[in-house]
């Protein structure tokens, strides 16, 4: 790319005046060649489901449920406790804390079941945002309605993802019923609740036609109700956005340079590609195990074999968008680095410091050498992942709000441990 001569001119008319030939703007970079050179797109229109719109009534019901502490077993925890507006709907931990769980986000503390007083854990791995999930891709790494879900890619769909939280016991169950029954049970609680019941047959008016009065509450329309929800909240309107769009001076020069950067030298768009800053493939890139782990090997997270039982999908894990993550530290599968400083030095050092179970044929090849860069251009890099950020400025404001009351008549978020 090259720098052209730019030059400036002082009038006593119009002030300073800054210009430069064949379209090098101020700051020395052609910003038409950059959005060309790495095909800069905006977000596509929202994947939905085939016949299936989401209507006003329909998000405003998800919204309720994703607050309404009625969907935790011990009534002390919403999908909202670690999915929070105020921390740009993920919870600003290292690990969430679910049942037992009394105040929010870094300063919420787990205690015991208040049923069985047995304690309840943390969960084992860092909690993503749900801002722009409903871009989550399918496993040929296009936007899909049935996009894989998690860090191990293991729901299919955001309607499917819906109906796990509520069955595992340290998430939302707790010791309230066993994980077997706990579909049925959240189910027969929205059944008799009179305002859910009319908010279901409002959101669900083609199936409230065959399902008389509370049956229209199903597994189904309760995941349909909270994915139609997590639909609306996509953001699209980040500094990086309005750049793509033709808007030269959304990005300072330093963030134009960590834009390169990123496309070329640093590798991140050989992973982290196209509007969502992820081709959702499943990668090992060896980041450092804490935390409880999974089942496989005690102690560790094997991220997508967890879910495949394929020996080969040990340690990988699904690329995540970068989309508002400079608003959702800690950072990787585990929460293990703190910043994006971190994350851009792990990746400058060739993956480093490495997870000890990790050796070099496992490694992908593009993290595997380190990228040679100056403390500059990790810092410009970094500068970059934060023109990524758009907390929902576009959204209506009660989609990015906690609603102030919700039908169960529990507290919205913290429900009978209410601070
Ligand atoms: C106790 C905290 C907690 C609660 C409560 C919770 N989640 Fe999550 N959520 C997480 C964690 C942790 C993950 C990542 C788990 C994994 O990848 O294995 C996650 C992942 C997700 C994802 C996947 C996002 C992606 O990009 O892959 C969605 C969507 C989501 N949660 C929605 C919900 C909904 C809807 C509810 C309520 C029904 C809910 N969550 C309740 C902690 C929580
Ligand atoms: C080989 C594919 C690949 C490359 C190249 C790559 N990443 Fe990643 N990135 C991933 C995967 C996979 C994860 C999740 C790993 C985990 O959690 O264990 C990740 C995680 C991240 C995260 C954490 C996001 C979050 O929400 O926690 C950031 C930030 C990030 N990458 C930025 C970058 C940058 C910047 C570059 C270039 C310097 C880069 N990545 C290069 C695959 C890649």
């Amino acid at each position: 790319m090259g720098r052209q001569l730019c030059f400036a001119l002082l009038t006593a008319t119009a002030g300073l005046l800054v210009g430069c030939h064949d379209g090098v703007g101020p700051d020395g970079f052609d910003d038409d060649e950059l959005r060309q050179q790495f095909a800069l797109a905006p977000l596509g229109a929202v994947p939905q489901p085939p016949n299936d719109r989401a209507s006003a009534e329909r998000i405003e019901l998800g919204r309720l449920l994703f607050f309404d502490p009625i969907l935790g077993g011990e009534k002390d925890v919403s999908c909202g406790t670690c999915h929070h507006p105020a921390f740009a709907f993920t919870d600003g931990r290292q690990f969430s804390a679910g049942v037992s769980g009394a105040g929010l986000g870094p300063g919420r503390v787990l205690s015991v079941s208040a049923i069985s007083g047995l304690s309840i854990a943390q969960t084992p791995r860092n909690s993503p945002t749900v801002l722009n999930a409903a871009y989550n891709a399918d496993s040929l790494g296009q936007p899909s309605h049935a996009g894989l879900q998690f860090w191990d890619g293991r729901a299919v769909g955001l309607e499917e993802q819906a109906r796990g939280p509520i069955m595992s016991r340290t998430e939302m169950a707790g010791d309230a019923y066993p994980s077997g029954v706990a579909r049925d049970s959240v189910v027969a609680r929205l059944r008799e609740i009179e305002e859910y019941i009319a908010r279901f047959r409002a959101g669900f008016p083609v199936e409230a036609a065959s399902l008389p009065g509370s049956e229209v509450i199903t597994m189904d329309t309760y995941g349909r109700a909270l994915a139609a929800f997590e639909r609306a909240l996509v953001t699209r309107n980040a500094a990086f956005d309005r750049y793509a769009a033709g808007d030269n001076g959304a990005l300072s020069g330093q963030q134009k340079q960590g834009l390169e950067l990123f496309f070329t030298t640093a590798r991140c768009s050989q992973c982290h590609s196209g509007p969502m800053f992820s081709d959702y493939s499943f990668r090992v890139i060896g980041v450092p195990q804490v935390g409880s782990g999974g089942s496989v090997i005690p102690g560790d997270d094997v991220g997508r074999e967890d879910h495949t039982g394929r020996v080969e999908d040990r340690h990988a894990f699904r690329t995540p968008s970068l989309r508002n993550v400079e608003l959702t530290a800690p950072y990787m599968h585990d929460g293990v680095f703190a910043t994006l400083e971190e994350v851009v030095k792990f990746y400058n050092a060739g993956a480093l410091p490495r997870h000890d179970g990790i050796g070099d044929a496992a490694l992908d090849t593009l993290v595997a050498s380190g990228l040679g860069m100056s403390d500059a251009q990790v810092a410009a890099v970094v500068a970059f992942l934060r023109a990524l950020t758009d907390p929902g400025s576009g959204l209506a404001p009660q989609l990015r709000t906690v609603p102030a009351s919700v039908p169960s008549g529990l507290a919205p978020v913290f429900g009978v441990r209410t601070p």
